[in-house]
């Protein structure tokens, strides 16, 4: 796999850490001590697929083919409007691409779920471009009387076009099955058939367990990827860490120990905006310069499931 392109867009409107205290009882004080957020990006009336779109037009704009080049679009999605069609599929016709198109929901790990994937099907030769996206409205998901939860998410897409080339030096992904830490649970519609009794749970979480659980796995996996590549820490040019909260990736970076340099950040602006969060950061450097050939970026995610993951990629565009 080699990057030739990233993009990303996130919805107009911004939600201070004030502006929420005065929909419920927070403070800024308290929302940037614990997850260094100030603002987020919140959806109004566009919708995710609007962004996803828009995301993955820049991406091929970087790159400089056509949609039509694609060979395959993977999106990385855990809530949309719609539960089917898939947003790899709305966003086909959008682009003006023709391709297989999929969703696939590994919750805030699922962008390195997707570039497994990607890296699957080129190295079978079964492709040879991939948009290889993630979309994500989880500010649609969680309980906005729970200021627990509702304070930390904003919403966004990230995308990239990949080639075939040897960028990719590791990757791992993994599950352990552990639904109560952190889940939403919709209704579905009732049958003729079912007798139970059925909820409509919005985004439940155990702040502290994903806390702890997040740190642990994300060492874990990045030394793992380290480990198979045969690389060193300090040969890593920047850590994209899921940017969850500035306090766990702070804790990843001292526990990894890494320099603060090295792990670029735009939780405070940005939130938690589940799997589409470093395919934003990506595109954020990408376009502000910060990129060299020859730069080696180091990703890591960790999300519900409980899913994690992690991968080691040259920058070589
Ligand atoms: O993609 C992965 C997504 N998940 C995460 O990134 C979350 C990981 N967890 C965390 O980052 C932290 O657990 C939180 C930021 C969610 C919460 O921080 P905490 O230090 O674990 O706080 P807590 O849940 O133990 O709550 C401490 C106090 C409680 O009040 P009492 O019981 O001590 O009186 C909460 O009710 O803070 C209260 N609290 C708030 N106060 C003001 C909870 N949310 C808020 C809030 N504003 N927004």
């Amino acid at each position: 796999m080699r990057i030739i392109g990233t993009g990303s867009a996130y919805p107009k409107r911004t939600i201070t850490n004030d502006d929420l205290s005065h929909m419920m009882e927070t403070s800024d004080a308290w929302i940037r001590e614990r997850t260094g957020i100030c603002t987020r990006q919140v959806i109004t009336d566009e919708l995710l697929e609007d962004l996803a779109a828009e995301a993955a037009q820049k991406a091929l704009d970087d790159a400089g083919i056509g949609a039509r080049e694609l060979d395959y679009i993977i999106c990385s999605n855990v809530v949309s409007e719609y539960v089917t069609p898939s947003v790899a599929s709305i966003v086909e016709g959008r682009i003006g691409a023709d391709c297989p198109c999929v969703d696939l929901n590994a919750a805030c790990t699922g962008f390195i779920y997707a570039i497994d994937f990607a890296e699957a099907l080129l190295q079978t030769g079964r492709a040879n471009h991939i948009l290889v996206m993630a979309a994500e409205e989880p500010t649609r998901m969680v309980d906005w009387n729970d200021r627990s939860t509702c304070v930390l998410f904003g919403d966004g897409a990230g995308a990239m076009v990949v080639t075939r080339g040897e960028g990719l030096r590791a990757v791992k992904v993994s599950s352990k099955s552990n639904v109560d830490v952190l889940y939403y649970k919709r209704k579905l519609e009732p049958t003729p058939f079912v007798t139970k009794e059925e909820d409509h749970i919005p985004l439940s979480m155990a702040g502290q367990e994903v806390f702890r659980t997040a740190v642990t796995c994300a060492v874990s996996d990045l030394m793992d990827v380290l480990s198979e590549a045969g690389l060193d820490k300090d040969d890593i040019t920047y850590y994209l860490l899921h940017q969850a909260n500035f306090r766990i990736l702070d804790y990843i970076r001292h526990r990894f120990g890494v320099e603060g340099s090295k792990l670029p950040m735009n939780v405070d602006k940005l939130g938690n905006t589940s799997s589409a969060s470093i395919p934003m950061l990506l595109d954020e450097l990408n376009r502000e310069g910060k990129l060299k050939s020859g730069d080696l970026l180091a990703f890591s995610a960790f999300g519900a499931g409980f899913t994690s993951g992690a991968c080691i990629i040259e920058w070589n565009k």
